[in-house]
């Protein structure tokens, strides 16, 4: 359990690991009521265990209306029921550990559901009620809305209360209004709702919209974003001095538990900042353990542009700091269909498989990204994200990157036996697990092969990481180098063969995504297939 106190050694466990993110809602269904629970991720934890993957995150399982499906809580010590009951969790945790997997929750501090007690106290007047500051409330100006503030969901940040006549803060939907992180009761009750978690042995959390929580309290307006429409810099709404005062405490209570880990989420616009992501680690060992930058998210298929955007991650890592590497996400559209545009996803993919599970860092895997799940195209009247329905067909939302895991070709992918909440991706016949663990070459295997490497070898998941080909033919190449253990990997980003020349180097394969002949060694040069990926030990 984790109730010990250890301030001084904690076990990091998470530099060395691999972080799996489930999506409950779509994992698995153990009770045919078509949304999958924790019963169908504690039924499915072999699976996760011979992947070898050592802690999942999973997206929120806490009481919630669920309009933006767990992200709006009404209760932060409940599980809701459509994911099952607290019980069922603590189930989870036990068999979880019982296989060396660790569980890390989703932490919303932003905000809470409108449902929450809280807020409905909060609600209630503006005079005499203690809890109406935990909320952002502020009068009219000229008759009309505190300032500009935009929701990231679309539309003004402020909803009118006819009742108190006073507007409250959503930083996202108007079901999700913004607790106000400058009132210190608030504060003290919130911790205690993280506690909570820590002392039933949960292993860390992700922090959503962590840069976000504090708002500059004189309620400026934003300037315009030119270029991107309807947009604006959320200077006085994101990454306030508070926030970084807010999240060194939130440090100190997660160190006094053995063992823990926290990731931030960290979303920027326009999006991908590497320096704004690495400032929320502090000076490596007072601030979060890890944040994601989503710059690889946004970059056209690149060797080029790859390299740079791993350059510029690491050079904005502090020196105690420690990186994430991410590929998917819930909120954005799933990896395999960001490769450019025509052929040769399916290659792409496994490239880039390669290069998430060999960097230096720890590799985020998106449930399904280890099958190359594709997003789905949703019929407007199947669409359940709110922001999907509003924008539709300009935006179809979010939805398309969450639908249900591809297990086998039975009818839903064997996902239900009953009506699936979201439609599955028309691909899961085709392409499921039961499919692929049957094909030695399949994504699957590639997932499994690394992840076992990445376990066998000290410098691929301690190494650090020194750069070799910088990409600009097309090539990336780096080695992994920890004590006088090295390990070297050549991705060819192009469907042209590449020859590499070696110097004096010998090197012996350990895994390749095209023809894998064990005990191959290759002296001056290597010829790399188009779209090949290899890792080879320096002999
Ligand atoms: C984060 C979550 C997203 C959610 C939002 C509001 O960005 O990843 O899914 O809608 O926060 O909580």
């Amino acid at each position: 359990m984790n109730l010990n106190i250890t301030m001084n050694h904690k076990n990091e466990w998470w530099r060395n690991g691999v972080i799996y993110h489930i999506y409950p809602l779509s994992f698995y269904d153990s009770n045919g009521d078509g949304f999958g629970d924790i019963q169908g991720i504690i039924q499915k934890i072999d699976y996760l265990s011979n992947l070898g993957i050592d802690a999942i995150w999973l997206s929120p399982v806490y009481a919630s209306p669920l309009i933006d499906f767990g992200y709006d809580v009404s209760n932060f010590r409940e599980i809701d029921p459509v994911f099952g009951t607290l019980d069922d969790f603590k189930k989870l945790l036990q068999e979880a550990h019982a296989r060396n997997i660790r569980v890390i929750m989703d932490m919303i501090m932003n905000h809470t559901s409108s449902l929450h007690p809280w807020f409905m106290e909060s609600e209630l007047s503006m005079y005499n009620n203690p809890k109406r500051n935990w909320y952002i409330w502020a009068n009219p100006r000229n008759g009309h809305r505190p300032n500009n503030w935009k929701s990231v969901l679309g539309g003004s940040a402020w909803e009118y209360d006819s009742f108190t006549r006073q507007y409250y803060l959503h930083t996202f939907l108007k079901e999700q209004p913004d607790l106000n992180w400058r009132n210190a009761e608030m504060q003290k009750i919130f911790f205690e709702e993280i506690e909570y978690w820590l002392k039933l042995g949960v292993d860390g959390f992700r922090f959503d919209a962590i840069n976000m929580i504090v708002k500059d309290d004189k309620f400026p307006n934003n300037p315009p974003l030119l270029g991107l429409f309807n947009s604006q810099k959320k200077w006085a709404t994101r990454n306030q001095p508070g926030s970084f005062d807010i999240i060194k405490l939130l440090r100190n209570l997660l160190d006094k538990y053995e063992s823990t880990v926290s990731i931030g989420e960290i979303y920027t616009l326009p999006p991908g900042n590497p320096q704004l992501a690495a400032s929320y680690l502090g000076n490596g060992s007072d601030m979060l353990n890890m944040t994601f930058d989503f710059s690889l998210f946004f970059r056209w298929w690149s060797a080029r542009r790859y390299f740079k955007c791993i350059e510029n991650w690491y050079n904005s890592i502090p020196e105690n700091g420690w990186p994430s590497i991410v590929l998917s996400n819930h909120d954005l559209s799933r990896s395999i269909n960001r490769l450019g545009i025509g052929f040769h996803k399916k290659e792409k993919a496994k490239v880039i498989a390669v290069l998430l599970l060999t960097l230096k860092g720890t590799p985020f895997i998106y449930y399904g990204e280890e099958l190359g799940m594709m997003n789905s195209e949703i019929p407007k009247i199947k669409l359940k994200d709110p922001i999907g329905k509003k924008f539709w067909p300009f935006y179809c939302g979010r939805d398309h990157a969450r639908t249900p895991m591809q297990w086998n070709s039975q009818a839903n992918g064997g996902f239900t036996t009953g009506v699936p909440w979201l439609p599955l991706n028309h691909d899961y016949t085709e392409n499921n697990f039961e499919k692929q663990d049957a094909d030695e070459k399949s994504i699957y295997h590639i997932y499994k092969s690394l992840i076992n490497l990445r376990k066998e070898y000290k410098s691929l998941n301690a190494g650090e990481w020194k750069p070799l080909i910088d990409g600009r033919r097309g090539v990336v190449a780096y080695s992994r180098v920890y004590e006088a253990e090295r390990i070297t990997v050549f991705l060819n980003f192009t469907s042209r063969y590449k020859n590499i020349n070696l110097n004096n180097d010998v090197l012996k394969l350990l895994f390749s995504t095209h023809i894998f002949i064990p005990e191959t060694t290759f002296v001056r040069s290597i010829k790399l297939f188009p779209f090949q990926a290899v890792v080879l030990k320096n002999i």
